[in-house]
């Protein structure tokens, strides 16, 4: 049972990293590692769960839920940084791990991450697709509910009745944009996705600017809703339980990690892309939550989960007749947003494929998965057989799956990986003491054991179905790493 915890070796892992003649360009300075990261970051998680999250489990007080969520991160970035400055390599998490706690757990993390990147693009195609509803709606341009929702959705429609979703078909749409866009290598340069950054967080400050002027303080109150009687439903478990659902907003930063072998500087410029682009994203979704709780009451983003909850937001910044019809004050901002909106969402499918195939080519490089994970196309130099697999396999979720499965598998998917991050910071200080570390987690091991206890206890308040659909997914992992890995793994000699 030896081969479970062979590792590859330091000192290797750092050769190949800082070998720039075979790697990848290094072209990414400090200020393009933050904008990779924020780029990565804002999505669906802001603005299509925080809505639900408000409306099912937290109310007002999901601003708390971010706090707690961004906490965690904290740590957990910190432990991230250590790595990342320390073994700049694209595997991120699934090298630092065959690194510190060998092949087995390498091998958990890295089919973990297919959780975190390809079921969280899944779960972002979803929510892409409710916008695009929304917006094709204010042209007249209705698509028919079961075109556009999972067989286990349902719409109600103006008149009353109530119809069943059959296949996702926008979300399928983005999915497959996305995918044959990496396969002929369109990678969104620097510059591209400085755009869609600035974009994305204009929108971010400009609701946040005009929401705040149309806050009622009365859906304040209460803060925290009574708890139901039920864990999770409201109260200080509803939070924790909000916290683990909207933990799926702050899912990005550690992609900056993918990223560290086309960093100019790593070992400087790892830590401040890592941690900047998770404070500058935790400030700004604590202003969004609380204007967005605060102009519209939490109940009015119930069934938030089949409509966009920002334009639910839009539309009650305005004022009331004594009927308490509400005429927008923006009208024109809806729009606006949706569109930003849109193009933000698309730019994180397409990080998120992109870092799923990174994960994979470089397990499939080590002999744990098939040689098809890292046949490059000759023409486009990309991984495409592997971007086309991941294309079947996320529409496959995209289309049939609802959104709350989909997200809750991506969070608990992604919180394990932060957990055994955490944990291999602590072996790695015992048991290469002495490796150069540029960035260096502080209060070790304080900082990533409150990492870990934080991240479980985030995976604890989820529902007892997802921790069931991560025991499934893990044990489909232990069935191909022993009938197929550790075979073949490069590390047999
Ligand atoms: N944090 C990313 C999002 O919210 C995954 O879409």
């Amino acid at each position: 049972m030896s081969y479970l915890w062979r590792k590859k070796s330091l000192s290797g892992l750092i050769a190949e990293a800082d070998d720039t003649e075979k790697g990848l360009k290094r072209t990414l300075g400090a200020k393009s590692l933050v904008a990779l990261g924020i780029g990565a970051i804002i999505g669906a998680g802001l603005f299509s769960i925080t809505g639900g999250a408000a409306a099912n489990n937290a109310g007002p007080a999901v601003t708390i839920s971010f706090i707690i969520a961004a906490i965690a991160c904290a740590f957990a970035g910190l432990c991230y940084a250590e790595f990342a400055s320390m073994i700049p390599i694209a595997g991120s998490a699934y090298t630092y791990s065959y690194a510190t706690m060998g092949e087995f757990i390498a091998w958990i993390i890295g089919w973990d991450l297919v959780l975190e990147y390809a079921v969280g693009a899944a779960t972002v195609a979803i929510s892409w697709s409710r916008y695009v509803v929304k917006f094709l709606g204010y042209y007249d341009i209705h698509l028919p509910a079961s075109m556009t929702l999972s067989p286990f959705d349902s719409a109600t429609l103006a008149d009353g009745t109530v119809v069943s979703g059959m296949i996702n078909f926008p979300a399928v749409f983005i999915v497959v944009l996305m995918s044959l866009l990496l396969v002929r290598g369109t990678q969104e340069s620097a510059t591209v996705n400085g755009i869609i950054v600035a974009l994305k967080v204009t929108v971010v400050l400009v609701f946040i600017a005009l929401g705040w002027g149309y806050i009622n303080s009365d859906n304040y109150t209460p803060y925290i809703p009574d708890n139901t009687g039920e864990f999770g439903l409201f109260g200080w478990s509803g939070i924790v339980r909000a916290a683990g659902i909207i933990f799926f907003a702050y899912i990005g930063f550690d992609a900056v990690s993918t990223a560290a072998q086309e960093a100019k500087n790593p070992k400087r410029d790892m830590p401040i892309g890592i941690l900047v682009s998770l404070a500058i994203c935790t400030v700004l979704y604590i202003l969004f939550a609380h204007v967005m709780t605060g102009v519209a009451n939490y109940k009015d983003f119930q069934g938030a989960d089949g409509i966009a909850p920002v334009a639910v937001a839009i539309d009650h910044m305005g004022e009331a007749d004594a009927n308490g019809v509400i005429t927008p004050a923006y009208p024109w901002l809806n729009k606006g947003i949706i569109l930003a909106i849109l193009a933000g969402y698309a730019s994180v499918i397409m990080v998120m494929l992109l870092g799923q195939s990174r994960v994979f080519f470089s397990m499939s490089k080590d002999g744990l998965l098939p040689k098809v994970f890292s046949d490059v196309h000759p023409k486009f130099k990309t991984p495409a057989k592997s971007n086309l697999l991941f294309m079947l396999f996320v529409s496959l979720f995209a289309a049939f799956v609802p959104a709350r499965v989909v997200g809750e598998m991506t969070s608990i998917g992604t919180l394990l990986a932060f957990v055994l991050v955490c944990v291999g910071v602590m072996v790695l200080r015992k048991t290469q003491p002495d490796a150069p570390r540029s960035f260096k987690t502080p209060l070790v091991p304080l900082i990533p054991i409150l990492g870990i206890v934080s991240c479980v206890l985030m995976m604890v308040s989820l529902p007892g179905d997802t921790w069931l659909r991560l025991l499934i997914w893990l044990a489909v992992g232990f069935l191909i790493y022993f009938g197929y890995s550790k075979k073949n793994s490069k590390l047999n000699g």
